[in-house]
């Protein structure tokens, strides 16, 4: 067995009182014990104040809040659950959790911290010598910028080896994200299609109806593109656009999503439209003169022969109609003598609803009864929820265990997508006011309009 593939024999969360923690970590370990994939002891860091009890009392109610308690599952994981409160600048949090750690050799340490304590953690881990064996996870976004992304890469790897760096992206733990790789690759009449020749334009819309309550502060040292278009956005496009990677591998998969970043086109100034909605100054923790964006649309390039001329649209947001992720491919219009001419300009397309549920949709046109030769377009719904998924923090963490990296960002992707938005970060645009509850700014339409206008994806009965 090689180092990779040896399983952790500790998990231990920094942050262990935190936000994510209490969203995504506490339900995710549940689940794992439930499947039978967690039996490691469990030790939370942070420096609350708390004790054993308070952290468990926490993770029950995390797990009720998200997803429901599974009695027994909850039980098996809360005696598996340690706890240290403790600051990450003091030596004695380290001493503590090398006694606690005892015999594990492996150790993995999520880091569900902010960014500017991961060296001191390090070092700390490093003193108390934690580090033998050890891997790490740490949260998106990587960095704020490439310089930034460059000097956290650089301060882990004085650390730990690239394979032992797990940095967390959840969308590529998302079934239907794997999907639109394997749709597009297991089908060779959807790959035949998939270039220039005969796609137009692509969107992808990641809506979210809710604001930013109960995270102002954090949100509003981010906003939209990094929060989340550097990432989730990012690894969307790569999925879209990649080649075929040789194999299943890590470095395989990888290598076609760094190449496909890598082609991206630097953005400029004409390619970005941020908005904030109204009402934004008056959420809690966010800067009354913050000129953070909540949405943001932004039109990408990919500079190589499979995608030159096509168009990728992206729009990010809060505070909008609905809560839909979808991506939008349409074909170029067809021209055929034997069609009449009002046809040009509406034609086929292919759908990826990604959540709140999965759907892949095919649109395509049926003739109108009657003499002309003039149709329109009917959808066929390829494939529909439900459907038993393991949700993305659990496949994950249990991946990060397991020491398979293949849905995890490595160091060139991260840096490829920041290189690709540092120009556009902050201030350069101005940022619009939209109404809570819409599309987005209406000055979107001057600078950045697709062909066919923008998809607004609407929810349906099965949502
Ligand atoms: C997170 C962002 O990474 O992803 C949030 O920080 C966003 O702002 C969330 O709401 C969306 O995730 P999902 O899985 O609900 O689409």
């Amino acid at each position: 067995m090689t180092k990779t593939e040896l399983k952790s024999d500790a998990f231990v969360f920094l942050g262990a009182s935190g936000d994510l923690a209490y969203k995504q970590i506490f339900p995710a370990l549940q689940s794992m014990v439930r499947h039978g994939n967690l039996n490691i002891p469990v030790i939370g860091v942070a420096k609350s104040g708390w004790n054993l009890d308070q952290l468990k009392a926490r993770a029950r109610d995390s797990c009720e809040k998200h997803g429901g308690i599974d009695e027994q599952a909850l039980a098996k994981l809360l005696s598996l659950l340690q706890y240290i409160d403790g600051d990450y600048g003091d030596e004695e949090t380290f001493s503590q959790l090398r006694e606690k750690l005892g015999k594990a050799e492996r150790p993995l340490y999520y880091l569900a911290i902010p960014p500017n304590l991961f060296s001191t953690v390090a070092d700390g881990l490093a003193k108390a010598k934690c580090l033998h064996g050890a891997r790490v996870v740490v949260e998106k976004p990587f960095g704020r910028d490439l310089a930034s992304a460059q000097e956290l890469n650089r301060t882990l790897h004085q650390y730990f080896e690239e394979e032992a760096i797990f940095r967390i992206d959840h969308y590529l733990g998302k079934e239907p994200v794997n999907n639109l790789i394997y749709f597009r690759f297991a089908n060779p009449v959807v790959d035949g299609v998939w270039s220039n020749k005969y796609i137009d334009s692509v969107q992808i819309t990641m809506a979210e109806q809710f604001d930013v309550s109960d995270r102002g502060k954090l949100y509003d040292e981010e906003g939209a593109i990094r929060d989340v278009v550097q990432n989730h956005m990012f690894q969307l496009l790569s999925c879209i656009a990649m080649e075929c990677p040789a194999s299943k591998s890590h470095k395989s998969i990888s290598d076609e999503r760094v190449q496909v970043a890598e082609s991206i086109c630097t953005l400029t100034a004409k390619d970005v439209v941020r908005g904030q909605f109204d009402g934004y100054h008056e959420q809690k923790g966010v800067a009354k003169d913050s000129t953070v964006e909540t949405w943001a649309a932004l039109r990408f390039h990919i500079d190589n022969d499979r995608w030159n001329g096509v168009p990728f649209y992206v729009r990010a947001g809060k505070c909008m109609p609905v809560t839909i992720t979808e991506v939008m491919v349409r074909f170029k219009p067809t021209m055929q003598p034997v069609l009449d001419e009002a046809e040009v300009g509406t034609d086929g397309y292919y759908r990826f609803r990604l959540s709140p549920h999965e759907e892949i949709a095919q649109g395509l046109k049926i003739k109108q009864p009657g003499e002309a030769m003039i149709g329109s377009t009917g959808e066929l719904v390829i494939h529909e929820k439900p459907r038993d998924e393991m949700p993305p923090y659990e496949r994950l963490l249990g991946d990060a265990i397991k020491g398979d990296s293949t849905m995890f960002s490595r160091e060139d992707s991260v840096e490829a997508a920041w290189r690709v938005l540092d120009p556009i970060l902050g201030d350069v645009t101005p940022v619009h006011k939209y109404a809570k509850g819409t599309w987005g700014p209406a000055e979107v339409d001057d600078k950045i309009k697709p062909n066919d206008g923008w998809h607004n994806p609407v929810l349906d009965e099965s949502d």
